[in-house]
């Protein structure tokens, strides 16, 4: 079994620091995030006290979150620490300081997160990792829509299947574990051909087919299916605890510096010169509230099953349109990619998240938000 090397955390020098007996880059302190600004700050305020912990639910228990320096984990482990975890993060390559900065910049980083390397990719690279760890959040695994053969099964469905198996297996080795929090996405819920309409309400009783995503070339939905459809029957084997996080489309502030994919789906019909909006509807949900679900579902002990994750399900024209009335001085797309009927919208339950304590943020706030950040981080200039 390959052994992993745990990075540990800087010192108050902060040194460059190692992996594998190779020298990473000088770590650069990097510059102090300023607030999301927005014009309605008394309701962001009151959005933040949400998140703000009352108490340190967390203090002396240790979990790990894979895939760290992603847009999702990244806010995980924001919380996580600010909760009083121990963080275990995993990253793939924790010398590309565009994965790791971010991490160390939060709050409580410096006492209480660990980095280490580890890839989806490689038989126990996680043994490590996740021991004696009290929950993991395995949250790694690629989102991106534009891969095509032959890269579809190394690149997507590998890291996302046998990844998740590599990470479950390592779980079910470690006796300290009580709990494994996997993201999924709706993409492993709504993707069956039953018809999407107005009146239609999906729930956690949905599951993608992925001969039906195959046909229709959704690679990314059959990746997450086949992720989630492989967690099912490996939890039930092994006897081991799970509960997914089924979110749809996760929009809010980056913490991260790259671009992410959910985030592009909003910067799309924002950069300049965008003349078209898509013909797609998403549900959308904030990435805040996507954090809080993982933790609430590791830290209620009655949290069980799926968890869909949705404030509002919406077509891009009335995404265009909240828009226009936060920015209606910026140039937005006013027409369609296509001349088809728009895809209809449809419902997602929210009575299991409510279960868990999920109070959404509104869209119109989330894109707000995302906007913002986009603008900060230098993606668009409005
Ligand atoms: N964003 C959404 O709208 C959305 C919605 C529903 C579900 N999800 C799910 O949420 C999770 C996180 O998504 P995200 O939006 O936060 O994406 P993201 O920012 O692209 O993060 C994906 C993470 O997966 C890691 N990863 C990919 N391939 C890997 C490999 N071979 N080994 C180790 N790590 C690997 C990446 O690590 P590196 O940084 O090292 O490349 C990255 O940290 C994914 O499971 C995704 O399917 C996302």
């Amino acid at each position: 079994m390959r052994a992993q090397t745990k990075i540990p955390p800087p010192s108050r020098q902060r040194p460059p620091f190692r992996t594998n007996g190779e020298r990473g880059e000088s770590y650069k302190k990097p510059p102090k995030r300023t607030p999301v600004s927005t014009s309605d700050l008394t309701f962001t305020n009151r959005i933040r006290d949400k998140h703000t912990p009352i108490m340190s639910t967390g203090a002396g228990k240790t979990v790990c979150v894979t895939g760290a320096s992603g847009y999702i984990a990244s806010w995980l482990v924001k919380l996580l620490l600010s909760r009083g975890y121990i963080v275990r993060a995993s990253v793939r390559d924790p010398n590309d300081p565009r994965k790791t900065e971010h991490l160390r910049a939060l709050d409580g980083a410096s006492e209480r997160l660990q980095l280490f390397k580890a890839n989806l990719l490689e038989e126990g690279s996680f043994d490590s990792v996740v021991q004696g760890c009290d929950g993991v959040f395995h949250t790694a695994s690629p989102f991106y829509h534009d891969v095509q053969d032959p890269q579809l099964q190394k690149e997507l469905i590998d890291p996302a299947v046998k990844g998740t198996l590599n990470v479950l297996n390592s779980c079910a080795k470690t006796q300290s574990i009580k709990r494994v929090v996997l993201t999924s996405s709706i993409a492993a819920v709504a993707y069956n051909g039953k018809p999407r309409t107005p009146e239609v309400v999906l729930d956690e009783t949905w599951f993608s087919n992925p001969d039906f995503c195959r046909e229709t070339k959704l690679w990314y939905v059959v990746s997450k299916t086949l992720a989630e459809d492989a967690a099912w029957k490996l939890a039930k084997e092994k006897g081991m605890d799970m509960v997914t996080i089924n979110p749809a489309m996760v929009i809010g502030p980056l913490l991260q510096p790259t671009l992410n994919t959910s985030a592009a789906a909003v910067l799309s019909i924002m950069k300049a010169g965008a003349q078209t909006f898509p013909n797609a509807t998403f549900g959308w949900v904030h990435v805040k509230d996507v954090a809080e679900a993982h933790i609430k579902a590791f830290e209620t002990p009655s949290a069980n099953g799926r968890y869909c994750l949705v404030e509002k399900v919406a077509h891009y024209s009335e995404v265009v349109n909240t828009l226009k009335k936060l920015y209606p001085s910026v140039q937005l797309p006013e027409k369609c990619a296509d001349d088809k009927p728009y895809v209809p919208t449809y419902q997602v339950s929210k009575e299991k998240a409510k279960s868990l304590g999920i109070e959404f943020i509104p869209l119109e706030v989330s894109l707000k938000e995302t906007v913002e950040s986009l603008k900060e981080k230098g993606f668009v200039d409005l």
